[in-house]
């Protein structure tokens, strides 16, 4: 089974790539731009990263962004991620980043996306790694800034498909952001939106009503309304499922309490992914081995989460077309 995990296509569609910021490149980085951290070693920072819930996680994890500073540094943080995915046979990525989380510390919105993008495109010459740029409002700051990130994003549509909602969930509901993603949407970006990770299965409802979202992150609180469930499966409603995340936040207790496989019989049309690696201990393999050694997941059930991936990505008709072939031959040939 790891054979197979490891070597089947693959295609993620929910990674923050400032979660995927690993300890030695946050202390390079540290180190580069003359910043000190509350750690000492790489060690260290490791053992901190033990979460209650979402929040504990967040307060680390914007903590950790603070040592981003330069293009070259979203540049190395990102190319850093596709030589992840290059190992972890990962074909296709749709990589989120959190501007405000930049711009709040006066780091331009053109630098942050400038670097991420140099890296995408690299991948995709040197590696064969496709990608789209999802940008995220911060659910936990107000409407008005993320209108004015909307704004700054505008000169950047060649480069970003799809904007998102992310952050803490409690407090927060979708609605707070209906009219921007209106705006978001007349502008011709997609739109995804973190529901039902520790919140409400009403989220979810909201996220689709309000939000028009064109597929729901986490979403795994479905299982709390029966005629949720129904609709998810028969919309064909993408959820973007992170099974170490969620452990990691205490969404689950054990992997052999996760509802992913369940979800998947149902017929939903779930999808593995990693979220923030660096700081939920791995990358899609990882996360993919994980559930397949606490679940009783078949190899075709496990191909079919990639499958699922591709119809659910951004990627246009012809290039999903290609992908799934690549899929189909791997599993026809194993
Ligand atoms: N930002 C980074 N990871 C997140 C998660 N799992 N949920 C909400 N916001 C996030
Ligand atoms: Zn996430």
């Amino acid at each position: 089974m790891e054979v197979f995990i490891q070597q089947l296509p693959k295609i993620e569609l929910h990674l923050h790539i400032e979660g995927s910021l690993e300890p030695e490149l946050m202390f390079e980085l540290a180190k580069r731009n003359q910043i000190e951290l509350p750690y000492k070693s790489t060690n260290e920072i490791r053992a901190a990263y033990q979460f209650d819930n979402l929040q504990s996680f967040l307060d680390i994890y914007y903590q950790g962004a603070n040592v981003l500073l330069h293009e070259q540094d979203f540049y190395d943080l990102t190319w850093a991620y596709l030589l992840k995915c290059k190992i972890d046979n990962v074909v296709h990525t749709e990589i989120f980043f959190d501007p405000q989380t930049h711009t709040e510390r006066d780091i331009s919105f053109d630098i942050v996306v400038g670097g991420i993008h140099k890296a995408l495109k690299r991948a995709e010459h040197e590696l064969g790694i496709t990608s789209n740029l999802i940008m995220c409002f911060l659910r936990h700051l107000s409407e008005d800034d993320a209108f004015s990130t909307l704004e700054l994003a505008l000169k950047h549509k060649d480069k970003i498909i799809a904007v998102g909602l992310d952050s803490s969930e409690q407090g927060h509901p979708p609605k707070k952001f209906e009219r921007v993603f209106k705006q978001a949407q007349e502008h011709g970006f997609l739109a995804v939106a973190h529901a039902g990770e520790e919140g409400p299965a009403q989220n979810i409802i909201d996220a689709i009503e309000d939000l028009k979202v064109d597929r729901v992150d986490h979403g795994v609180r479905c299982i709390d309304s029966e005629s949720l469930m129904v609709s998810l499966a028969e919309s064909k409603m993408p959820l973007t499922i992170c099974p170490l995340s969620n452990t990691k936040l205490k969404v689950f207790e054990s992997m052999s309490q996760h509802n992913i496989l369940q979800l998947l019989r149902r017929g939903l049309q779930v999808t593995i992914n990693s979220d923030d690696p660096a700081y939920f201990g791995g990358y899609m393999t990882d996360n993919f081995l994980a559930v397949a050694s606490a679940l009783p997941f078949s190899k075709r059930e496990l191909a079919q989460l990639s499958l699922n991936a591709i119809d659910a990505s951004f990627i246009e008709k012809q290039h999903k077309i290609q992908l799934k072939q690549k899929v189909n031959d791997y599993l026809a040939q194993v």
